[in-house]
């Protein structure tokens, strides 16, 4: 059943919360845990829908894996044929990952399938470097069949900035033959090659360099930090609704992730790093109101998740907001240009969309709307947080796929929203 939301205007946010555990983050130590010679333990995985997706992959492929109290612990075996069609759901990430660990694999043969929209989502981009890498793929959308085989190490620029597409490079970088280097036209984020480097795995980098030499993967143990894209819904419900007080524990504060805190302002306690991953506790209390902002260039990967709730805080700040450079949006989940700008106008914003981005002039009121997420969870998220700042009443629609990423989200919903 696809359900809706009943979102009230709310007076604050107030009171604190765990972030959910990174979505990014867990699906890098689901599959390298699998690729590893010995076993592994991930501690607070997220248990959202993509994770799932992809363990489920794995397991398809031979990884045993056991609950053990707040973690999964992992028995990795040799990667073997699937027979079944991997489904790895609405996950872009679980796709693209999965191609560079199976296409380096000799012998290994797959199918890669996803849901509707993820069947739509470019994978050109991962099939064509792992192709001149050596490797059996048909398919440049899903489902992409694949067939292992002995990879070349390569140098390639990605055409765009991606995390995921770089990240299946460095895996399958660590089966070829010699160093395999990614070169991206400005930093995506980071957390493959922090992983790597801290359990011993001879990765080098720089902004928008990566290069990794062949060699065996050593098991691990993991601490999941907390989600930023997630709690970045709470942190703009924070800053706009006034007098409201927020606590985030145990977020993860990566550079390459947070690039929203150039826009509001936060205090950050009890900073520390964990696996090469910063994190710490985030506190939003009496937040002045941020200037309107221009979001371009090598910001965009920074915050590239967090657009449509920003173009929800720009539509209260007193002046013109831009967005540029974030044509990637209209290859996300959905068209995250087109799925904003529609349900913003509808609740009466001034927002016009561009090729690459939007142009919102604020402040507006916002009007209660009967909105739909149109099946993306962070477009979900976003109206209800609109909901939370409108003058009526609203309706989101087709919220189950909020599970995606934020299983908990309704909960933390009723936890920190004073009305
Ligand atoms: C992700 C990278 C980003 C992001 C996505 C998750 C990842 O996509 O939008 O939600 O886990 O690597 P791109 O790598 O395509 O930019």
């Amino acid at each position: 059943m696809v359900s809706s939301l009943r979102i009230r205007p709310a007076k604050r946010i107030a009171g604190e919360i765990h972030a959910p555990s990174d979505k990014s983050i867990t699906h890098r130590a689901l599959l390298l845990g699998s690729l590893a010679e010995s076993g592994s333990f991930i501690r607070n995985p997220l248990w959202a829908e993509d994770c799932r997706a992809m363990l489920q992959c794995l397991r398809n492929l031979g990884l045993g894996a056991e609950l053990d109290g707040p973690g999964l612990r992992l028995s990795p075996r040799p990667l073997q044929s699937s027979d079944v069609s991997l489904d790895c759901g609405n996950s872009g990430t679980a796709m693209r990952l999965l191609a560079g660990a199976i296409a380096s694999h000799r012998g290994v043969q797959a199918t890669l399938i996803g849901d509707e929209s993820l069947s739509q989502r470019p994978m050109r981009r991962v099939t064509e470097p792992l192709r001149q890498m050596g490797a059996e793929i048909a398919g440049d959308t899903a489902p992409l069949t694949l067939i292992g085989r002995q990879l070349r190490g390569i140098e390639h620029d990605l055409e765009v900035a991606s995390a995921q597409v770089k990240s299946a490079l460095l895996v399958a970088g660590l089966r070829a033959d010699r160093t395999t280097v990614v070169r991206e036209p400005c930093q995506s984020r980071d957390h493959t090659e922090r992983l790597l480097r801290s359990i011993g795995v001879g990765i080098r980098s720089a902004e928008g360099w990566t290069e990794v030499e062949p060699g065996p993967l050593p098991g691990f143990e993991i601490d999941i930090p907390g989600d930023f894209s997630s709690a970045a819904f709470w942190i703009v419900a924070a800053t706009l609704l006034s007098g409201s007080e927020l606590i985030v524990h145990g977020l993860g504060t990566n550079p390459t992730r947070s690039g929203l805190l150039r826009v509001v302002n936060v205090v950050l306690e009890s900073e520390r790093v964990a696996l090469g991953e910063p994190m710490g506790d985030l506190v939003i209390q009496q937040p002045a109101k941020p200037k309107p902002f221009t979001i371009e260039g090598e910001l965009v990967p920074l915050l590239i998740d967090e657009i449509p709730i920003l173009a929800v805080l720009a539509t209260q700040l007193q002046g013109t907001s831009l967005f540029k450079d974030a044509s990637e949006l209209r290859v996300k989940e959905s068209d995250r240009i087109a799925a904003t700008v529609t349900f913003l106008t509808q609740m009466g914003a001034c927002i016009t969309a561009t090729d690459d981005g939007m142009i919102i002039e604020g402040p507006t009121p916002l009007r209660g709307a009967v909105l739909n997420s149109g099946g993306d969870h962070r477009i979900a998220m976003s109206q209800v947080i609109a909901g939370l700042l409108a003058q009526r009443d609203s309706v989101v629609n087709d919220v189950d796929c909020i599970a995606t990423s934020y299983p908990d989200f309704v909960k933390h919903l009723e936890k920190l929203v004073e009305y």
